[in-house]
């Protein structure tokens, strides 16, 4: 049976139904007085998931975007930046950073492991002119599965007067994320993550010691521009075009969060992030991010098991169960495979998805005893 599509990857996740018809109807015009009125909604609505009281831009782009509008908006050339990087995303922060002239230091760790802020700590505790100006990193490393703690290492970077850059694109709505509380400097996130909604829009939000670099900013981007987004969010407007249909279902699916509340959200991520590990590790399957307090929330890597290889496990549950789950990226292509639990997934989802996978390890000749991962799943979701 096909046409039953089920995806359980970080991104695209799944939209509800409601939030697919209302992106459905014709478009309005993004300058009438009908769409300002979602617009203010949105931005109010934002504000809520984002857990501050500074605006919170939105722009026509992917997350990409706007990680180049943080650093595009910040950085001038010679600038040095610290980039501590878990995998492929943190790397895209020192790659934009690179592209606008800066001098970039990584502080790198193995594939599933976090920074360790003792080691941030040292190193900016020898940075004794606070040449560092930013220091980017990722909450929820999307490549690996781990999860940095961003408020132990916000607070560093905030006490030796650097600036914290923080892609939040695969952990805001998965995990507590507060910026104001945290002390994070300028927070982004992407639309077809925890926001329920398809991809095209993306989120940032910066406080004011991050205004006060901006104005040091020579060359500021100009489609991404923060003064001309300010000025825009405070009439309920956008600079540009923008995706109006996505804003319509966002509009809705931000309904929705606030609906559930954003700390039950949170809970929620973490309630199916747990139960999946411990149904994995009850199929005798190795997690990359092996301890529980460095998991992202949003996603789960796992590696095959002896013999079995990734693309088999993903081309069965594909082919004999339409569930789409993602392969590793980079060097962790067929090294790994990772599990979405981002967004719009319910028990329900979390049941088909370990019950297809324990249908399909058994048909590839994995050896454990059947029905282990659904018992302890259904265990933990009732805890
Ligand atoms: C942590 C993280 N950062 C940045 C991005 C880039 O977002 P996009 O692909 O929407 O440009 C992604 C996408 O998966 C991500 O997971």
């Amino acid at each position: 049976m096909k046409d039953k599509t089920f995806l359980m990857i970080p991104g695209p996740t799944p939209v509800p139904e409601s939030v697919m018809l209302d992106i459905a109807k014709h478009p309005i015009g993004h300058r009438s007085s009908e769409f300002s009125s979602i617009l203010e909604e949105v931005y109010t609505n934002l504000k809520y998931v984002f857990q501050t009281q500074n605006d919170v831009f939105l722009y026509t782009s992917s997350g990409t975007g706007a990680m180049c509008a943080a650093l595009e908006n910040l950085i001038n050339p010679g600038d040095k930046v610290l980039s501590l990087v878990l995998g492929n995303f943190g790397n895209r922060w020192a790659k934009i950073a690179e592209s606008r002239g800066a001098i970039v230091e990584k502080i790198e760790v193995n594939a599933g492991e976090v920074i360790n802020p003792e080691i941030l700590k040292k190193r900016l505790e020898e940075d004794i002119n606070k040449e560092i100006k930013i220091v980017t990193l990722t909450h929820s490393e999307t490549s690996t599965g781990a999860a940095n703690d961003i408020q132990t290492l916000c607070s560093l970077i905030r006490a030796h007067g650097a600036l914290s850059v923080v892609d939040g694109v695969t952990s805001v709505c998965a995990m507590p994320c507060k910026p104001d509380e945290w002390g994070i400097d300028v927070l982004i996130s992407g639309s077809q993550k925890g926001f329920m909604i398809p991809p095209g829009l993306a989120f940032l939000t910066a406080n004011e010691r991050a205004w006060k670099v901006y104005e040091q900013c020579k060359n500021p981007s100009f489609y991404f521009d923060w003064a001309s987004y300010r000025k825009s969010t405070r009439s309920n407007s956008t600079p540009f075009t923008p995706a109006v249909n996505l804003i319509v279902g966002l509009n809705t699916a931000l309904k929705m969060i606030k609906a559930e509340g954003i700390e039950n959200v949170n809970m929620r991520h973490k309630k199916h992030c747990l139960a999946l590990r411990a149904a994995l590790r009850a199929l005798n399957l190795e997690l990359l991010v092996s301890e529980d307090k460095n998991a992202s929330y949003a996603i789960t890597s796992i590696l095959p098991p002896e013999g079995i290889s990734v693309p088999a496990i993903r081309k069965t549950l594909k082919e004999d169960y339409d569930i789409v789950v993602a392969n590793g990226q980079n060097q962790l292509k067929d090294k790994i495979f990772r599990i979405g639990t981002l967004g719009f997934v319910s028990d329900r989802d979390l049941i088909s998805c370990i019950g297809a996978l324990e249908s399909t390890l058994y048909k590839l000749g994995h050896k454990f005893a059947l029905g282990n991962g659904l018992k302890t799943l259904i265990e933990e979701l009732n805890k």
